[in-house]
């Protein structure tokens, strides 16, 4: 198949500025995360004016519109999994190595979107009368109550980008909560500006924004490119926006692919360790190696690992239940 044409070009779609203003797992008093130490940034610009054209102009159209479009409550509506097949430049843009290397610097981990399916989750509130009411300007009262309440997301990390003019915004910010119990607020981006946060090991909560003829943001889920690093991705609260056969699909592809790499990982470590054995002992000639090369507790500890990571892999598709759309703080866990 031909090369997809290039539609993203860094030097007309960015306008990155660095912001090195982070707060960490340890400034917010929490354990340390076996993913980063950074709990979220500050907003930074990230999109040029041209960027977010390309993004509405993408996102609105008609094929998108029609195809992946999932309505959460009256005048909202989720864009879900639209990349690549209707949204090119969107695909382009999330797995830039331009954009994934300013992910990279920020999140203090190499990342990459979990799959298709969560590149560009875009979230769009037209205020109460919805596409009728664009012109009109909700109140901050008839915004105020939080959609979704305290939480922990999906996936491991989160990039979010603001599409929308904020210039009139009231409220808007993320608060999370802390280890001693308190909470801190990470301002709202303004438009084409970002925010990047573990939103997986943090406890956090939207603060609805007011004074807003619109808010449109875009959401992007990332896990480490190591398959090495700790994987605790779920599917909990996205099942019931998905296209079920596209997202497992996507779903079990990748869990076997990392798993496939972890295996051959730790087969070339084992290799390597009975290479040394018997350059040591046996004049680096294999076949009959005396000495101990597999660590039995290491290697038991490890499969069990493994297994449990297959096992949620498994029970991360179970038949959707009301639980997928009440309990947002339920935290699948097996053992
Ligand atoms: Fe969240």
């Amino acid at each position: 198949m031909p090369a997809a044409a290039p539609l993203f070009n860094p030097k007309v779609h960015l306008a990155y500025q660095k912001r090195k203003a982070i707060l960490t797992m340890k400034d917010i008093k929490l354990d340390p995360s076996p993913i980063s130490q950074v709990a979220s940034t500050d907003p930074f610009q990230l999109l040029s004016n041209e960027g977010v054209k390309a993004f509405r102009r993408e996102l609105f159209s008609k094929n998108v519109l029609e195809n992946c479009s999932f309505p959460t409550r009256p005048g909202s509506v989720q864009l879900r999994g639209m990349a690549p097949r209707y949204a090119p430049f969107t695909y382009q843009f999330w797995t830039s190595l331009e954009v994934l290397g300013i992910i990279r610097d920020l999140a203090g981990v190499d990342l990459v979107p979990v799959f298709d399916h969560e590149i560009a989750h875009t979230n769009i509130q037209l205020g109460p009368h919805g596409l009728d009411g664009v012109k009109d300007t909700p109140s901050k009262k008839e915004t105020s109550k939080p959609v979704v309440p305290w939480h922990r997301d999906s996936y491991p990390f989160v990039c979010v980008v603001m599409l929308s003019d904020t210039t009139s915004m009231i409220d808007g910010e993320t608060e999370m909560a802390k280890g001693d119990g308190s909470t801190v607020k990470v301002r709202s981006p303004t438009m084409g500006g970002a925010v990047i946060m573990q939103g997986r090991h943090v406890s956090h909560i939207a603060i609805p924004a007011g004074n807003m003829p619109e808010r449109i943001t875009l959401v992007t889920s990332f896990r480490p490119r190591d398959p090495i690093i700790v994987d605790d991705s779920s599917l909990m609260n996205v099942r019931t926006k998905s296209l079920l056969p596209e997202i497992y699909y996507q779903w079990v592809s990748y869990r076997l692919r990392l798993l496939g790499e972890r295996f051959k990982d730790e087969a070339d470590k084992l290799n390597a360790r009975y290479t040394d054995a018997v350059a040591l002992t046996d004049e680096a000639k294999p076949g009959f190696c005396r000495k101990e090369t597999v660590d039995f507790d290491g290697l038991t500890n490890w499969m069990d690992e493994q297994m449990r990571y297959m096992r949620q892999t498994l029970f991360e598709m179970r038949p959707v239940t009301d639980e997928d759309n009440i309990n947002k703080n339920y935290i699948p866990r097996i053992d």
